[in-house]
C-alpha cells in the first residue's frame, strides 16, 4: 500500500467511527420544519401552567430536567384493584384534582379531593424526538390529525405533535371534565405568558420581551397571531426535537477521549456491550425503539403495546426506553416500581419474574461483581451534566406550585392577596395560617409538632369568594404558610388533604376555624 492510500484508509476508518459514535439527527416532518421563533414559543407553552384548566400544572411540571425530563414526584396510583399498598399499586404523575365541566373541583372515587395520579410513569422528555411513536405502549403514532379540522397535518413522523395535544385536554393530567380548544386557545389570547413562573431563562425571557403576548408570539413563530390546537402540537413538538442530550461521558469518550470515562465506567461499557442490554438499549440513543416484555408484572395489570395493536404478541410489551440521563431518574418501568438502578439490574437476573410472554432475550445474566462497574456507567458515563444542571437548553422557569401541583394558593401581584380554584358545593373556605419554622417533627409522627396552623378565617371579610388578603408580615427570617378548608353543603370541613402518615390535616390543626 503505498503512503497516499494508507491516509485515506485511515481517514476513513476515523469517519465511520465518528459516524457511529455520534446521535443521529433529530427527523423533523417536512410539515414542520424547527425555526427559532416556534421553538422557542414551545418552550413557553410547556412550562406554562396557564395551560391547564386550573392554572396548577404545565407539561414541564411531570417532565423536569432534573428528572432526565421525566417525574421525580412519586405518586402512589392503587392499581387495577383500587386499594393502596398492595402489590398492584404503581408509581404515576399526581395531575390535576378532578373538576366538573364548571371548572371546579369534585370529589374523586379514588383521589377524593387530592390531585389524581398517572397510570403510568412519565417517559422522559429529552431523547423523546428519536421514537417514531410516543408513550410507552406507543399509542400517539405518526401521523398528526389536527385536532380541530380532523384534517391530516402530518403524514408521517409527527408522533411528537400528535402526542403534545393530548394532555391538554386530559382530566386526569391538566383538564377540567369535557374542555375544548375552543376554550384552550380563547384562554390562551388573553393571559400574560408565563405569568406563574418566575427565573425565566434568557432565551424566554427575550422572547417575551419582543412578544409580550401569546397572538404576537403565534405571529412570529406562523406568521399570522391565530392560535389553533394544530400550532400548540407545531410549537411544542418543535421545541422538543431540541432536546438533545448528546455530550454525555460515553459521547465524549467514543469520540476518542480515553479520559471521559473511568476505568470502572469503560469496564460497564465493554459488559453491556457483550451482554444482550446493548440488543434493545442500542447505542447511540441506547434504545432501539421497539416493544419488549420484561416480565415487570402479570400482564393483566396492564397489556401495554397490545391495547394499541390489538395483537396478542404485544401483551405485557412496552416501548424499550433511552438509558441516556437514566441516573437522574428515581423511578424506573413503566409503572415507576423499581426506584434504582442496581434494582433493575437484579431483575433481569431475577428468577421470580413474570414471564408469560417474556422476551426470548431474557434473562441477561450480569454476574453480581461486575454490577456496580455496570451501574457506574449507567448512571454517570450516560448523563449529560447540561441535564442535570438544568443548563441550555435545558433550562427552565421554577413554577409557582413548584413541584407540588396541589398547593394551588396563587399570590397576586400584591403578594397579599391569594387566590384559588372553586371546589364544587364548598360553602366558605376556612384559612389556616402557621409559621415555617414551626413545620418541624421532633417526635418523628410524620405531623409538624405545633400542627397544621391556626384559623386566621377572621382576617377577610368574604368566605365564600376565591380571595384571601393577608398584611400581616411574618417575623424577619421567617416565613407563613397557609392552608385553605373548605365547608361543604352539609358543614362538613375537609380539603387540606391527607398527611404522609395517612391522617387529615383537618385532624392536625392547632385551632380549628369555628
Ligand atoms: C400529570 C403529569 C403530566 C403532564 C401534565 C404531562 N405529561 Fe407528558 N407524560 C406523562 C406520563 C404519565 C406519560 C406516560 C404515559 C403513558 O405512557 O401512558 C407521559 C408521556 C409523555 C411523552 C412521551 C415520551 C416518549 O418517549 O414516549 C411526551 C413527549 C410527553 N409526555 C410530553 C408532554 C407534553 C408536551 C405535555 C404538555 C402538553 C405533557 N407531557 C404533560 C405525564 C404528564
Ligand atoms: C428484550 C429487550 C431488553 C433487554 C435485553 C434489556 N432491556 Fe432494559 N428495558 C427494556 C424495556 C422494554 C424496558 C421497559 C420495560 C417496562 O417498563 O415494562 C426496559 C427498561 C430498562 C430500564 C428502566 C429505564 C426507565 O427509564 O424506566 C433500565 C435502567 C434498563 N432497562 C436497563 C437494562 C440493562 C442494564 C439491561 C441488561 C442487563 C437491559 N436493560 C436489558 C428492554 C430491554
Amino acid at each position: 500500500m503505498n503512503k497516499q492510500s494508507f491516509i485515506v484508509v485511515v481517514c476513513l476508518w476515523l469517519w465511520f467511527g465518528a459516524a457511529l459514535a455520534e446521535m443521529p439527527p433529530v427527523p423533523v416532518p417536512p410539515e414542520n420544519p424547527i425555526t427559532e421563533e416556534k421553538r422557542v414559543l414551545g418552550k413557553i407553552l410547556f412550562w406554562d401552567e396557564q395551560l391547564s384548566s386550573d392554572n396548577t400544572i404545565a407539561c414541564g411540571t411531570c417532565h423536569q430536567f432534573g428528572q432526565a425530563g421525566a417525574d421525580g414526584r412519586k405518586s402512589g396510583h392503587p392499581g387495577l384493584d383500587g386499594i393502596p399498598g398492595t402489590p398492584d399499586d404503581k408509581i404515576g404523575s399526581p395531575g390535576v384534582v378532578s373538576m366538573n365541566s364548571g371548572g371546579e373541583y369534585v370529589m374523586h372515587s379514588v383521589f377524593d379531593l387530592d390531585v389524581q395520579v398517572t397510570e403510568r410513569s412519565a417517559n422522559p422528555t429529552v431523547g423523546a424526538a428519536y421514537a417514531p411513536e410516543m408513550f410507552w405502549d406507543g399509542r400517539a403514532g405518526s401521523q398528526f390529525i389536527d385536532p380541530e379540522t380532523g384534517a391530516v397535518s402530518i403524514v408521517s413522523g409527527g408522533a411528537l405533535e400528535n402526542q403534545a395535544v393530548g394532555p391538554i385536554l386530559s382530566d386526569v393530567e391538566m383538564a377540567k371534565v369535557g374542555r375544548t380548544w375552543f376554550e384552550v386557545t380563547s384562554k390562551l389570547q388573553g393571559v400574560v405568558p408565563l405569568v406563574y413562573a418566575t427565573d425565566l431563562p434568557a432565551d424566554v425571557s427575550g422572547a417575551l420581551a419582543a412578544n409580550g403576548d401569546y397572538p404576537s408570539l403565534f405571529q412570529a413563530a406562523f406568521g399570522d397571531s391565530q392560535i389553533t390546537a394544530e400550532r400548540i402540537g407545531f410549537a411544542i413538538a418543535t421545541y422538543e426535537r431540541t432536546l438533545v442530550a448528546d455530550e454525555t461521558p460515553w459521547d465524549h469518550f467514543t469520540e476518542g477521549d480515553p479520559t471521559a470515562m473511568t476505568p470502572a465506567q469503560i469496564n460497564g461499557w465493554n459488559l453491556f456491550q457483550a451482554s444482550d442490554c446493548s440488543v434493545c438499549h442500542a447505542p447511540p440513543v441506547f434504545s432501539d425503539q421497539t416493544f419488549r416484555n420484561v416480565a415487570v408484572r402479570p400482564i393483566a395489570e396492564d397489556n401495554g403495546r397490545q391495547e394499541v395493536t390489538g395483537n396478542p404478541a404485544d401483551r405485557g410489551r412496552f416501548k424499550t426506553p433511552t438509558l441516556r440521563n437514566v441516573g437522574l431518574k428515581n423511578t424506573y418501568f413503566h409503572n415507576g416500581i423499581l426506584t434504582d438502578v442496581e434494582n433493575v439490574i437484579q431483575h433481569y437476573n431475577d428468577p421470580n419474574r413474570f414471564v408469560e410472554n417474556e422476551d426470548p432475550l431474557l434473562p441477561v445474566p450480569i454476574p453480581p461483581q461486575d454490577r456496580s462497574d455496570l451501574v457506574d456507567f449507567l448512571t454517570n458515563g450516560l448523563t449529560d451534566t447540561r441535564v442535570a444542571n438544568r443548563e441550555f437548553p435545558f433550562d427552565q422557569p421554577s413554577l409557582h406550585a413548584g413541584e407540588n401541583p396541589f398547593l394551588s394558593l396563587r399570590f397576586d401581584a400584591d403578594k397579599e392577596t391569594m387566590n384559588w380554584n372553586a371546589v364544587a358545593d364548598a360553602q366558605s373556605y376556612p384559612m389556616y395560617r402557621g409559621l415555617l419554622s414551626n413545620l418541624v417533627d421532633g417526635n418523628g409522627d410524620s405531623v409538624p409538632d405545633g400542627g397544621y396552623g391556626d384559623c386566621v378565617s377572621d382576617l377577610d371579610g368574604n368566605l365564600t369568594d376565591l380571595e384571601f388578603a393577608d398584611v400581616a408580615v411574618p417575623p424577619a427570617g421567617d416565613g407563613f404558610f397557609y392552608s385553605r378548608g373548605f365547608v361543604n353543603g352539609f358543614g362538613d370541613a375537609g380539603g387540606l388533604g391527607l398527611s404522609s402518615r395517612g391522617v387529615s390535616r383537618m385532624d392536625e390543626v392547632a385551632t380549628t376555624c369555628p
